[in-house]
């Protein structure tokens, strides 16, 4: 990054231009707790191969780890703060999208863990920002979340029978809740715990693969 970043591009993220040809959608990436702008970078060859990719860093700190936003426990989010991060990284995402030239309302987030859980927070408060999400290790972000429309938004949940945080029922919760307004959800269930699992990656990426880009 250099001195003549707009002040809403001052956070650590690496940006990697789409290559000629490339037919699916750019991705925006979204690392785990204690993970960084980098560590999903690998995933665009499998999920949208020479696409556009957008990476930040989540610019909370919790003992050193980086996350997106904070919480009160584990899987006890401070809601207040989420929805001003997801704020904040909208609005780190449209200056972005307008300085690397990556069209509005096409980016699929693509989030692990406590990525996924603010590209969550941010289809329900910016439901027009992102064109999809597959979210890895999810859970639900907001007790109520707010009343969007979420028409024509595509998420992929992509959670594992083996979660030792997640249950069945919190899967079911936040697809019922993103269904309720209007995102076209599909369930890629695995039978592993908190993790990628390359299975469940793969039908992911079938899945992105027929998201036509404009
Ligand atoms: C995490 O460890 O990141 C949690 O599973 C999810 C979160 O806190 O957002």
């Amino acid at each position: 990054m250099s001195g003549d970043l707009p002040a809403t591009l001052e956070r650590p993220h690496v940006f990697v231009p789409a290559e000629p040809g490339a037919a699916g959608p750019p991705l925006l990436l979204l690392h785990g707790t204690g993970g960084s702008e980098h560590d999903l970078v690998p995933l665009r060859n499998l999920l949208s191969p020479g696409a556009a990719v957008l990476s930040p860093r989540g610019m909370v700190l919790e003992g050193g780890m980086s996350r997106f936003f904070r919480r009160l426990a584990e899987g006890v989010f401070d809601e207040d703060d989420l929805s001003r991060r997801a704020d904040e990284l909208a609005d780190f995402v449209t200056a972005a999208s307008s300085a690397y030239s990556i069209a509005t309302g096409t980016l699929v987030a693509v989030g692990f863990s406590n990525g996924s859980n603010i590209a969550s927070a941010m289809l329900l408060g910016h439901p027009r920002l992102l064109r999809g999400a597959l979210l890895v290790a999810a859970m639900v972000p907001y007790a109520s979340p707010p009343t969007v429309d979420l028409s024509g938004v595509d998420v992929l949940v992509s959670n594992g029978e083996r979660d030792p945080m997640i249950p069945a029922s919190m899967t079911a919760e936040l697809g019922r809740q993103l269904r309720e307004r209007g995102a076209h959800v599909t369930d890629l269930p695995h039978g592993g715990g908190h993790q990628l699992d390359p299975g469940s990656l793969r039908r992911a990426a079938k899945l992105l693969g027929s998201l036509a880009r404009p």
